[in-house]
Order: C-alpha cells, then structure tokens, then sequence
C-alpha cells in the first residue's frame, strides 16, 4: 500500500514551485497536493546557481531563493508547505509511472497514485561522454543544473584560487559561468564549436560585443573546435585538456555547459512526444486527459508563431506552471495558453532581455561601443522578435509589448533608424 493524493507534482524545480503556489491561490485543500523531487531541498530559483550562488563575496544561499521570489511573490519555504498541506516528498526518485493505472513507484518503493498528474521534471545535463569524451566524473570537472552541482563548482573553484579553468561550451552555462570565475580570480578559457558564443540566440555583431568584454576581462576564446580527452594525473584530477585541433590546455577545473535533454524516459512509449519533450495542448495537457506536463520538459503551442516549441527558461517554466493549474482547477476560465517567450541573463554588469523569435532579418539598433545595443528580428515582413542590452524596465516593457504585437515593418531602414525609439512609440 501507499499514499493517494488528488494531485501530484512529479519534479522539484522552478515549474513545480509556481504551481504550488497557484494551487494555494485557487484553493486546494490541505493533504490533496504532494511534490516528489529527487533534490533534497523544496524548490528553489535554478537561475541563482550561475549567478549570485557563486559570488565569491555574500553569495546567495538558501532558504533566500526559494520559489517564487524570481517573480517577487511569496518564498515557499518548507513551513509554507506544511502550512498548507502540501505534501513535499523529497530525496526521493521516481523509477517509474504507470499513467493507465495513475501510479508512481519511488526507487524506495512506495507506490504513489494520483488522479491529476503534473509532470515537471526539467532535463538533465549533456555528458561529455556522450560525445565520445570519458572523464567526466573526475573531482574537478563540473557540470551545472542543481545544487549539489553548484556546490561541487564552489567547493572546486576555492580550491583553484589564481587557476586556470577551461569552459566547454559557449552557451548560457559557458557565459555566466566564465563570468562567475572571473569574478572569482580564476582564468578562464572558452572552447566552444561554433565561430562565436551563444550561437543559438546571438547575431554575430552581439556576440562580438560581449566578447569584446570578456576578452579584456582575460577570457580566452578558442573557437570552432571541441574537446577531444583530458590529461589525469595519478590521483585522477584532470591537468589539462586536449582540443580537436590539437592544441592542449593547462586545466585546474573545467567546466561543462554542453547543453540539456528533456526528462521524458518515464512517459517514453505512454505519452506523445515531440521536439523532445512531452507534448501538451494548450492547456498544457498531455495525450493522456490526467496527466499534464510544464516547464523545460513541455513541448507547448507557442499561437503567436503557431508552432509547438519547447523553450528551456525559467520565465516559460513560471508561466506553463500558472496555467496547468489554471486549467486543472478553472477548466471553464482557463483560455489556451498564449505565450510570449522571453529569455534574459545577466553576467558581470550586463543584463540582457529577448522577447519573440530569432528568425529572419536581423536590424541592429543602439550603440555597440556604448551601453545600451539591440536588435529586432523581421520576418514575412513583421517584427517578430527583439533584444535590449542595458535597457531600462520600461523600455523593456515597450519591447515585449511591441513584439507581441508582431507590428508590419515596410522600411527597414526607418526601423533601423528608429532603433529603440520604434518600440517605444508603437
Ligand atoms: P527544473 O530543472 O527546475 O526542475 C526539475 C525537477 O525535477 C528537479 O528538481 C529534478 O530533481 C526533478 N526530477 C527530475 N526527474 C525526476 C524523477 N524521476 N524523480 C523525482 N524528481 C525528478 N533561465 C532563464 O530564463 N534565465 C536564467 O538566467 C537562467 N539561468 C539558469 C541557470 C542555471 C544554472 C540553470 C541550470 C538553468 C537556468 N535557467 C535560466 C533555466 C531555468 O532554470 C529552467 O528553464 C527551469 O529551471 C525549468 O524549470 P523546470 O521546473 O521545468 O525544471
Ligand atoms: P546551451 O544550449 O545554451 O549551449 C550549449 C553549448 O554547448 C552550445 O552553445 C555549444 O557551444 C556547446 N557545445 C555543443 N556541443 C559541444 C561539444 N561537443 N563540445 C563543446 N561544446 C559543445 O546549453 P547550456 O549552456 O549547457 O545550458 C543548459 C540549460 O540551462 C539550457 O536549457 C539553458 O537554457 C539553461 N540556462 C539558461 C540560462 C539563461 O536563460 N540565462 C542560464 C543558464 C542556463
């Protein structure tokens, strides 16, 4: 025998946290909610793991960054749950669920069943063994995506004081993180395949912007090519990396920030998949009418560019959350979701927001020696997406409004004079 509940939130992160705190709001009753999380902590901001977690003076540590104080409302702290009856099952992994039957088996094998299932289950990050390269589970290589990984990049960072640390990957992971060493006094290489970083979002006149940055900062960028195997010493510490093109690195850490797969294996075979998640309607309901599945791991309808996309970002994980339990608890009040996406990070004084798609031609606008650059993207002759570095709140409110809004742009040339001014005036 094991427990019932009416609801259960599958995964512990930043999704997890925000539905709790929308199941409060729309009046769940005490002892119907459970959350089982493999971490050992109730959800927390995964966001300040490469930011402030890893400052080398006041870092921020917990309870300070429990959901869902990124949006500034309430910390959900563990007295909050127990305060309103929700159940939070942590420590404890989920071996397998069973959606005909509505059951979980934890790997300590309590059977839990549910009559609402929600699945937030984030993703996992890309080993480099899976790219052919073994070591990884040497003690100064570090991977980031929870806090017993945060740990292991503060505990190895202190004790490489004035190292040298190579970043693998020139990513979200590889630029705050470089940041954060650099901060921390450590020298940074970056490798990375791509001929510059953040390839999957940055224009090229962006990215050499923030280059520009690092590289007087002392970061080094090695480009276009990948690591091919490391050096260990007899006490299995990596000394030094070897790239494709046959250069070496002195290492005292390395880094990995290679990217992420989506937690689906318990639902393979069960539920649709697609875009490598699990695929939800605009409800956020899966192929099965009890189950439902938000944040990283939901493949969801993005209407604005009528496309099902999966967005890997803590402000789509929020709002996936808000609304699965909208529709779960106001089905009749609950509209399909329609989501701007919206991305932002911030890395040694800069902060950057993009709201839309990257798709199409690009209009740089702004002062790229300066502080304040951006860029809109036009497609099929709309905007469809824009970038704001060192933007004030308002302006960024401009922009996400005007994105929305997927204005027609005839004269691109006027956009591009225009600039930020186009946004704020629309
Ligand atoms: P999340 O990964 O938060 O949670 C998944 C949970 O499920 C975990 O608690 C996990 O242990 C649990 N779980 C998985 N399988 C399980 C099983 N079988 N049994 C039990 N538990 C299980 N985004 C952004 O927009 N701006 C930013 O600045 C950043 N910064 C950032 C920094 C770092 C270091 C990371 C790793 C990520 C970001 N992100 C970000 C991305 C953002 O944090 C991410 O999109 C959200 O955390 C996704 O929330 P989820 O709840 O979907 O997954
Ligand atoms: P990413 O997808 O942003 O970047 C992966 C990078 O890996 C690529 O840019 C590429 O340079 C590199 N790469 C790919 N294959 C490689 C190889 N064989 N060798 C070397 N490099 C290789 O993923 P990430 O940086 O690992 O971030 C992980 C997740 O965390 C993502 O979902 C990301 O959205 C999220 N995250 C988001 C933020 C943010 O939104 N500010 C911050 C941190 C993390």
């Amino acid at each position: 025998m094991g427990r019932a509940f009416v609801y259960v939130i599958l995964g512990g992160g930043v999704a997890a946290g925000y539905a709790a705190l929308e199941f409060t709001k729309k009046g769940v009753s005490p002892g119907e909610l459970c959350i089982i999380s493999e971490e050992t902590v109730p959800p927390y901001e995964r966001p300040a793991l490469s930011k402030g977690y890893l400052l080398p003076e006041a870092p921020a540590r917990l309870p300070s960054f429990h959901t869902c104080v990124g949006a500034n409302e309430e910390k959900l702290t563990p007295r909050w749950y127990k305060e309103h009856g929700i159940e939070l099952i942590l420590g404890t992994r989920v071996k397998s669920v069973d959606v005909r039957r509505k059951t979980l088996l934890t790997a300590v094998g309590e059977t839990i069943s549910y009559k609402i299932l929600i699945i937030a289950t984030g993703a996992r990050a890309l080993k480099l063994e899976e790219f052919g390269v073994s070591g990884s589970d040497a003690e100064n290589v570090c991977y980031l995506r929870d806090l017993a990984d945060a740990n292991r990049v503060v505990d190895v960072m202190q004790s490489c004081a004035s190292g040298n640390a190579v970043v693998i990957g020139g990513g979200y992971i590889g630029m705050e993180c470089a940041a954060s060493l650099v901060t921390n006094r450590i020298n940074v290489t970056m490798v990375f395949p791509e001929v510059h970083c953040m390839a999957r979002l940055f224009t090229p006149k962006i990215a050499s912007y923030y280059e520009g940055y690092y590289s007087s900062k002392g970061v080094q960028f090695v480009k276009g090519t990948v690591l091919l195997s490391f050096e260990i010493d007899p006490i299995g510490k990596i000394t030094a990396v070897n790239l494709r093109d046959g250069s070496q690195l002195p290492a005292d850490m390395v880094v990995v920030g290679i990217g992420i797969r989506p937690n689906t294996s318990l639902f393979e075979g069960q539920l649709t998949l697609e875009k490598g998640g699990i695929k939800v309607n605009g409800q956020m309901q899966t192929s099965n009418t009890s189950v439902y599945a938000i944040g990283d791991v939901a493949a969801f309808p993005v209407k604005l560019f009528g496309e099902t996309r999966r967005l890997e970002h803590v402000d789509s994980a929020r709002k996936t959350a808000k609304h699965a339990v909208s529709a779960i608890m106001e089905p009749e009040k609950t509209d399909e979701f329609d989501y701007l996406p919206f991305f932002y990070s911030r890395f040694f004084t800069f902060s950057w927001q993009f709201y839309g798609d990257n798709a199409g031609e690009v209009v740089h606008f702004g002062d790229y020696s300066g502080n304040t650059i951006g860029a809109y993207w036009i497609s099929k002759g709309h905007l469809v997406g824009s970038f704001l570095e060192g933007g004030t709140k308002e302006e960024y409110e401009a922009l996400a409004k005007t994105t929305r809004l997927k204005p027609a742009i005839d004269d691109i040339t006027d956009l591009e004079r225009q600039g930020l001014g186009f946004a704020v005036t629309v």
